[in-house]
Formats: structure tokens, sequence, C-alpha cells
């Protein structure tokens, strides 16, 4: 699966306030990844930015006049509205809310929004009292009931001055929510856990043993599963990622915490994925105090192994089809050998091993090359692939076992 919005004719209409400088940075991106953006802009949106701005990181003339029609048959709004996969609205100002909600025409990007049968994503950004107010919720309201996209605003300083709900999302979460309305939801009504990211394991409050982890590839797979419609519990140790839009966070410390996470969600799942490098040691005790250096015995370490969370839901799980158990591995020796061995061992349907001597692949990487291991099945070797990628490959595979 290529980039969601490789080939797809997007028109971005742009209303009349401030955050309308932030999208700029979303034509790029999306055209950066293979969209053809058209964008349209309200008489308003131009007293903000220029048209030109947005005529030169689309590589498209920008529309924004209902009559600026020559003849019949390239009648702006019939066309654009045609020529369109999905239509996006940001900023969504309270006015065009509530045009929009009441069905009216009066200019050239509220008549695309009547006459097109694409998907139709609203971003409203605005003061929050204007939000709050219960005209525009019910003018939200109602663009969800006619089956528009509405996205809620993100929560921060605004540009008034205030703080609170209003803010139009940045392109990273606002990605989300466009890739998810031009994807397949062929995961809808599967629940995934996953696990991302390394554990911390407290020696003293400044000390602790981890690992190279930095929760990509469990972020990459929480995110892509969302965009396919999955509902996703993401059990994260600390990680420095932001947290991926529309899935449940669970933040832990430990590989206890962890399990505890784990097991409290367990039966929700309709698939559980470990790939957090969970530490298989801890420190026996964690001291209250920083430990001195020149303590009696302060250059021994004793540890105690952690349970090992796979291992348990395996057991758990038995016989029974669901959830199914994903296993991450990372090794250097022997990789398929040992990976077999963990997949029997752990009872798990599906084990994914990378060859960390690989300097592409593994911690800290953006891309991966794994090899998917299945009981009573070939090796399913992937070739070297971005993390994104890489999940989608892997949900692929267990679409199929459900
Ligand atoms: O045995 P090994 O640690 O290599 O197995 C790796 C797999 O087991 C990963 O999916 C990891 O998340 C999981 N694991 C676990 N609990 C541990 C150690 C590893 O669930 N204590």
């Amino acid at each position: 699966m290529s980039s969601p919005f490789a080939g797809k004719r997007v028109i971005l209409g742009i209303t009349g306030g401030i955050a309308a400088y932030k999208v700029a940075d979303w034509v790029r991106a999306l055209v950066g990844e293979g969209a053809v953006v058209t964008v349209v802009m309200t008489k308003a949106a131009a007293q903000f930015v220029t048209p030109l701005t947005f005529a030169a990181l689309s590589g498209q003339p920008v529309a924004g006049d209902l009559f600026a029609a020559a003849g019949a048959e390239t009648i702006p709004h019939i066309k654009l509205a045609r020529d369109c996969d999905l239509l996006v609205i940001a900023p969504a100002t309270a006015n065009t809310v509530a045009r929009l909600a009441h069905g009216l025409a009066d200019d050239l990007l509220a008549a695309v929004v009547l006459a097109t049968r694409a998907q139709v994503a609203v971003f409203p950004a605005m003061n929050s009292q204007m939000l709050a107010h219960p005209a525009t919720q019910d003018n939200l309201a109602r663009l969800a009931a006619l089956g528009y996209l509405v996205v809620e605003p993100g929560c921060g300083p605004l540009a008034c001055g205030a703080e609170g709900p209003g803010r139009l999302p940045d392109w990273p979460a606002a990605r989300t929510w466009l890739a998810a309305a031009l994807t397949e939801q062929d995961l809808a009504g599967q629940v995934l856990l996953v696990t991302a990211g390394p554990t911390q394991e407290p020696l003293d409050p400044v000390r602790f043993l981890s690992n190279r982890s930095t929760g990509k590839m469990g972020y990459a797979l929480a995110q892509a599963a969302r965009q396919r419609g999955a509902r996703v519990i993401l059990v994260s140790g600390p990680s420095a990622l932001p947290p991926p839009v529309g899935v449940e966070l669970l933040r832990v410390r430990t590989a206890l915490e962890m399990r505890e996470a784990v097991l409290a969600h367990y039966q929700a799942a309709s698939a559980i994925v470990m790939s957090a490098a969970v530490s298989d040691f801890r420190p026996q005790a964690a001291a209250g105090h920083k430990l001195k250096k020149s303590a009696p015995g302060a250059e021994l370490l004793e540890l105690v192994a952690n349970p090992d969370i796979l291992k348990e839901l395996g057991e758990r799980k038995g016989a029974d089809p669901l959830p199914l158990l994903v296993g991450f591995a990372a090794e250097s020796d022997r990789h398929l050998e040992e990976g077999r061995r963990k997949l029997a061992a752990k009872n798990l349907n599906l084990l994914v091993v990378n060859d960390i001597r690989r300097p592409d692949a593994g911690f800290a990487a953006d891309t991966n090359q794994v090899t998917i291991l299945a009981q009573g099945a070939e090796p399913e070797v992937l070739p070297l692939l971005s993390k994104e990628e890489t999940a989608h490959r892997l949900l692929d595979r267990l679409r199929r076992l459900w």
C-alpha cells in the first residue's frame, strides 16, 4: 500500500480564519505524497493568505469565483465537484459551518460541497466561545448527520489570545483523518492491542535499565490499524513520538506496568501485537534515594527476571482462536531458527523477525526488513519497506487470519 493520497484528487476549501496560513503546510505535504490538489478559497480566506501562495504550492490555479465560467462545459463548481476524490474544508469558520449546515450555495466552495459525491471532511477552527455556541454546535451536529467527517478541533492557545478548543490540527494529525477517509475500512470491528517502545526498569530515582527501542514500529502499526478502521489500544513504554490520532494511548514505564495494562485489555482485543522491547530483567529493588558510588557493592547489580507477557498471553489463550497473538523478535544470529522456536514456545499466530545486523532495519530506523513466521506456513520475507508499509503488510496478514 503506497501513500493513500497518491493520485487522489483533493479539493482543499479554505475559508476566512487566521488558521488559513497553516493549511499551506497541508498543501505541500499532500502534493509531496502524490495528490493533485486544487485549492478553492472563499473571499474572506483571500484576506488572510493570498491565492498566489496556494497556487504556487499546489501547482494549480486557485479557484474562487462561482461565475468564472467561459462556457457550459466548464461550469466550475460542477467540474470541480465531479473530479474530486476528497473535499477538505480547513479551516472551516463558524460562518461556513453554518452555510454548509443549511445547504447554502452562495459561493463556489459551498456550491462544490452540494454538488460533489466525494467524502467531505470539515475541520472547524475558531475562537472557543464561537465554537461552544449552541448554534455552532447544532450546525456541526447537522454536518455530521449529513455524513460529513467533522474533525474535532484541537485545544491550546488561539490566535485571539485565549486558550481552549478551536485550534486547527497540525498536518500529522490532519493526515491521519484524511488518510482514513481515503482508505477502505477493512479492519472495522476489530480491536487491536499494540505494545510499543522500550520499558524502563528503575535502579533509583535517576537511573534505569532500558534499551534502544524508539516505538516507531508499534506506533506505525497503531496508526495503520486506526486508518483502516480498527479500534486501537496502544500500550506504550517511554517514547518521544507524538501519539497517533484516534488511538487509546496508555503510557507505562516498567515491564510490570506493561503487563498490568495488557492484561486489563486482553479480553477486549481481537489481536495483540507485542512490538514493545520489554526488558527481560529488572533491578531486584529500586532504591528510594540516589545510590552513592562510594557505597559498598555499588558496582554490582542484582537483577530478577521480568514476567514474559507474551508467553503468559499464549498460555491463557491455549487453543482458543482469539485473540490472535503476534510477537516481534530482534535477532542477530540464526534469526529464522530462533524465530521458529519462539513462535512455538509462546503459542503465537505470527512472529515478526528482524535481523538487527542491518543498519536500515530495527531500532530507530524509519525502514524495516522483516520476515513473518506462522505455524505451518512458509516464511513470508518482506522487502525493505517503510515501517508504515511494513505495518500494513502485517495487518493484511492478520486480516486473513481473522
Ligand atoms: O523472547 P523474546 O524477548 O525475544 O521475545 C520477544 C517478544 O516477546 C516480543 O514480542 C516482546 O514484546 C515479547 N516479550 C514480552 N515480555 C517479555 C519479553 C518479551 O512480552 N518480558
